[in-house]
């Protein structure tokens, strides 16, 4: 096999925030790429760094009354600590603060200049004469404009959902000073992407840079429109590099941020002796870039346009996974379920964390759910149950002992899980490393039940059964030792014991191929624990406290927005078998259906019921002073406070009925087929309660 030269990096995490457990499915993801790779034989750098610039930065420095370099100093000691925590290996941890970055930054601008990209534009902006710097959108709230909600956010409203910009908001305060800002206009300049848009349509449609699912989405959303012109400067006060042919201005965070993995790779190549351009300005080496899906827009359309323009490598292939949830629902602060990095080290070993993300990751976009009670019967499951304990189960027996120079008879087992090699590499070059911990489960079992059927603990109290003993030793610790082989990207502490165990350290995927002879066995020592429920509870409650402590510290400082967001819809691949589960009703006239009076209604109250565990009591608006006094089964779905103010599609002459609880007027129309699987109709923006739904 040749040996390709590859360079691998996952995102920058931001240097305003801690590591938590939906960051490390990034982190842990692209380190078992990377340790695959590298255990193939390949040359492969793993390349990240700290996201240091930016307003929320800015804004932390100030409140803590600190330099932005300080602030950025101790976050990036927590982050490395944080990695190496989950044996998360880079090659080089840099920053985006570096002098290195700020050289590339230079050389790549002045391509972008050179290649008459460049436009300057007046942009007006609210500006907060307190604070002295202007405002990101985040930082402003107030009334909406088209429904009165009051303290909505600068960009659209959370209760009616209206888009505006923030000088259209009515009493709009600065989230900073608290004063009313002033409108403000400032050039910014101004990348003209459109330019650039039939190599884009090119790079990102050729099939081979992207998921599938990615290619449609941008398609769909930008290319098949004029691409819009990105606004990479910021006016002076900002925590950045200042613009060198535009003094008083600075680069926006998300310009600098992406060279930064070349600012990164040059402080590597520096320590090493090696040539940047060997690195990024070769085609033979090829750019690997891990991200999640909410910043596919930066490093789809404007990171391949800079590096076009600017003549370096493009990705070979941009790596986009999902969002984690915990428990099918967003990490909760106060549930807690925002668990930090820190957090869960402290109450459970990373390695389980590893092996379930894996466990879990596919190819695609999905969203991955960590599911508490699923991950501890996993991991003791498999991990403990059926790997750890094939060595448990004999290698105390053949301690201080050398393996025999010839492998037993094993009656096929070890060939054909050494078949199973290139189908296992194959997974986790494409990312399907749920696919690859299937298969080596199923290689555990058939060795478990070998040792099932063998009895090593039988045949020790055996007289004359010692050669035998020794055959069944050999071939379990032959076995395992094979299994960890193939799980070594995931579990690299594993993998080290095993070295040590064995004698013989795991370095390459080829040492799968053939049983390891005459090598001295040492003493057993402990792989690892079962995961105990309490260690999860105590690792929740702690999250817990954590928040709690947080809210009385002060608010979170919203952090840089990550572009237009990539929704599953937009993938169109829409599970199939909503249908077939319920098939269609019986034809109906249109006579029928407008007997049924559906109405557009405003939830303007919502209470629990009491005694009632499925239903929430809704009071709903249909304009005009009616309203409508509705029990909807949408209880495990929905909160409350989360329904006041939205609107819902109703049945309005649907005939009363008397429950339990009270009479009820109506329904309200959702999808799905209950309990939490409920989703409410909502109406598009515009419309309002009382009108009609033909
Ligand atoms: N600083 C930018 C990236 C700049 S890259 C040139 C950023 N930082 S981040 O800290 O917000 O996120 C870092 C990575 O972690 C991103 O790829 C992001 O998608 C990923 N994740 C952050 N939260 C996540 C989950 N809850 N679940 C899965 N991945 C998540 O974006
Ligand atoms: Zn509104």
């Amino acid at each position: 096999m040749t040996e390709r030269r590859i360079l691998v990096t996952a995102a920058l995490p931001y240097a305003n925030g801690h590591i938590h457990i939906g960051h490390l499915v990034e982190y842990i993801q692209t380190d078992i790429w990377v340790r695959f790779q590298k255990l193939q034989g390949h040359r492969c750098l793993f390349i990240c760094a700290d996201d240091t610039h930016g307003t929320a930065i800015m804004i932390r420095a100030r409140r803590e009354g600190r330099s932005e370099e300080q602030v950025i100093a101790d976050m990036r000691e927590a982050h490395i600590r944080d990695f190496a925590g989950f044996q998360i290996e880079f090659d080089n941890y840099g920053s985006t603060n570096s002098p290195e970055n700020r050289a590339l930054c230079h050389e790549i601008w002045s391509s972008i200049r050179k290649a008459g990209l460049v436009r300057e534009k007046n942009v007006e902006q609210l500006f907060d004469p307190v604070a002295g710097t202007f405002l990101a959108d985040r930082f402003v709230r107030g009334t909406c404009p088209k429904c009165g909600a009051t303290d909505q956010p600068g960009d659209n409203c959370s209760r009616c959902g209206a888009a505006y910009s923030p000088a259209d908001l009515i009493d709009p305060k600065s989230t900073l000073s608290g004063v009313t800002p002033e409108v403000r206009s400032a050039p910014h300049l101004f990348i003209e992407l459109e330019q650039l848009h039939s190599f884009l349509n090119d790079w990102s449609q050729d099939g081979t840079h992207l998921q599938p699912e990615v290619a449609n989405y941008l398609k769909g959303h930008f290319l098949c429109d004029v691409l819009r012109d990105w606004d990479v400067s910021r006016p002076a006060p900002y925590f950045g590099f200042e613009i060198p042919d535009c003094p008083g201005n600075y680069w926006y965070v998300w310009f600098d941020a992406p060279i930064g993995y070349m600012g990164s790779t040059r402080e590597w190549c520096d320590r090493h002796g090696e040539d940047f351009d060997g690195w990024w300005r070769n085609p033979e080496t090829e750019i690997h870039h891990f991200i999640g899906k909410d910043i596919t827009y930066f490093h789809t359309l404007f990171w391949p346009g800079m590096l076009k323009t600017a003549g370096f490598n493009l990705p070979k292939k941009v790596h986009i996974h999902g969002f984690l949830t915990v428990g099918g629902e967003k990490m909760s602060k106060s549930k807690g379920t925002f668990v930090t990095a820190a957090t869960f080290v402290k109450s459970l070993d990373p390695a389980a964390l590893r092996y379930y993300y894996a466990s879990k990751l596919g190819p695609g976009l999905d969203d991955i759910d960590l599911n508490l009670e699923e991950f501890i019967a996993k991991v003791n499951s498999d991990l403990v149950g059926k790997v750890v304990n094939l060595a448990s189960r004999c290698a105390r027996f053949v301690a201080g002992q050398t393996l025999p120079e010839v492998y037993p008879e094993d009656g096929g087992l070890f060939e054909f899980a050494a078949s199973k090699a290139e189908l296992l590499a194959a997974s986790y070059e494409q990312c399907n490393f749920a696919a690859a911990m299937r298969e080596i489960m199923l290689l555990a079992d058939r060795a478990n039940r070998f040792v099932d059927e063998k009895q090593p603990w039988v045949l020790r109290k055996q007289a004359g059964a010692e050669a035998e003993l020794r055959d069944v030793c050999t071939i379990t610790l032959n076995l395992f030792r094979q299994i960890v082989i193939y799980l070594a990207p995931v579990l690299p502490r594993l993998a080290q014991q095993t070295g040590e165990l064995l004698n013989a350290p795991i370095r390459h995927w080829n040492e799968s191929q053939s049983p390891l002879t005459g090598t001295l066995v040492g003493e057993f020592q402990h792989l690892m624990k079962r995961i105990e429920e309490t260690q999860v509870q105590a690792m929740i409650e702690e999250s817990k406290q954590e928040a709690a402590a947080e809210v009385v510290a002060g608010a979170a400082i919203p952090a840089e927005p990550t572009g237009p967001q990539f929704h599953a819809a937009d993938t169109w691949k829409d599970s199939g078998n909503a249908l077939s589960s319920e098939p269609l009703a019986g034809e109906c006239t249109i006579d029928d259906f407008v007997k049924v009076d559906l109405r557009v209604a405003r939830v303007i109250e919502a209470a629990h019921v009491a005694g009632a565990d499925k239903l929430l009591q809704l009071t709903l608006s249909l304009g005009g002073g009616e309203t409508r006094n509705v029990f909807a089964g949408i209880k495990a779905a929905y909160k409350p406070e989360d329904l006041i103010g939205r609107l819902v599609i109703c049945v309005a002459n649907l005939k009363p009925r008397q429950m339990k609880f009270g009479l009820s007027q109506g329904m309200v129309c959702a999808s799905g087929s209950g309990g939490k699987e409920v989703f409410l109709l909502s109406p598009d923006a515009g419309s309002v309660p009382g009108q009609r739904v033909h």
